[in-house]
C-alpha cells in the first residue's frame, strides 16, 4: 500500500473521523473526435460549485449508512442516478491533505472508488446529471469528460491536468488511469510533463 494510504477497515475504526466517498465512473468507447482521434474511454468528473474539478460523491456518516450506500446516495443527488457501488469498487483510502482549514477539528478521510459501466449508462448519467439531479446548478455546475489524447500543440490531457482540482482528486485520476490501463504510461507522462511546464 502506498504511503499515506490506509485500508477501508482501518479508516472505519476511527470513530471521531469524518468520511467522504467519491467515485470515478468510466466506460470504453469507440467514438472518435473529429472522426480520427480515438477517445478510447469516457471518464466522468464534475465542475464543483467552488470552481474546482472533482469526482461525484460526498460526505458519508458510517453511523447512519455504509460507505457504499452513502456514495450511492450522493450519486443520486449529484448525477441523478443511484448507481450501486460495492466494496469491490473501492481502490484507495487516505487522509485528506491538511491544507484546507476546517471548522471541525476531526480528521477527514477520503475513500476513492472506480466503477466501470457501459457507454450507454455513462450517457444516461450525463443526461440525468443535467436534468433530474437535485444538485444540478447548485453543488454541481456540470459533468465533464476527461480527454485522454494529446494533440499536436499539446491540447488534450495535459491542458486538462493544468486545471485546479479539489483535495487529491488530481492524483486519484492519475492513479486510476494507470491502475486500470486507461492510458499508456508514456503518454500519461508526456501529458503530465506538458501540464507541469504550463504551471512553471
Ligand atoms: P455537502 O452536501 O455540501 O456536504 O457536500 P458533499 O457531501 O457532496 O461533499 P463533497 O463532495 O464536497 O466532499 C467533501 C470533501 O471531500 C470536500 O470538502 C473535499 O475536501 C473532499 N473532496 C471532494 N471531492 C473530492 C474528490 O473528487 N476527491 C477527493 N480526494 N476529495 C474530494
Ligand atoms: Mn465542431
Ligand atoms: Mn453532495
Ligand atoms: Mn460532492
Ligand atoms: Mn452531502
Ligand atoms: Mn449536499
Amino acid at each position: 500500500m502506498a504511503s499515506g494510504q490506509l485500508s477501508r477497515e482501518e479508516a472505519l475504526a476511527c470513530s471521531e473521523c469524518r468520511h467522504a466517498c467519491h467515485v470515478m465512473l468510466y466506460s470504453d468507447t469507440k467514438t472518435q473526435l473529429f472522426g480520427r482521434i480515438p477517445i478510447r474511454h469516457i471518464i466522468l468528473m464534475q465542475m464543483r460549485f467552488d470552481g474546482l474539478l472533482g469526482f461525484p460523491g460526498g460526505l458519508v456518516n458510517p453511523a447512519e449508512e455504509t460507505l457504499e450506500a452513502g456514495l450511492s446516495r450522493e450519486l443520486l443527488e449529484e448525477v441523478g442516478v443511484a448507481l450501486p457501488v460495492s466494496v469491490e469498487d473501492h481502490v484507495a483510502t487516505c487522509f485528506a491533505p491538511a491544507s484546507s482549514p476546517s471548522s471541525s477539528s476531526s480528521r477527514l478521510i477520503l475513500h476513492f472508488y472506480v466503477k466501470k459501466i457501459e457507454e450507454e449508462q455513462i450517457r444516461e448519467v450525463e443526461r440525468a446529471a443535467a436534468s433530474t439531479a437535485t444538485d444540478h446548478g447548485l453543488e454541481v455546475l456540470g459533468m465533464v469528460r476527461v480527454p485522454l489524447y494529446t494533440m499536436k500543440g499539446g491540447g488534450g490531457l495535459g491542458l486538462f491536468m493544468s486545471h485546479t482540482f479539489i483535495g487529491n482528486a488530481r492524483s486519484q485520476l492519475v492513479d486510476a488511469l494507470l491502475r486500470f490501463n486507461l492510458i499508456a504510461p508514456k503518454d500519461l507522462h508526456k501529458a503530465l510533463t506538458h501540464s507541469l511546464k504550463k504551471h512553471a
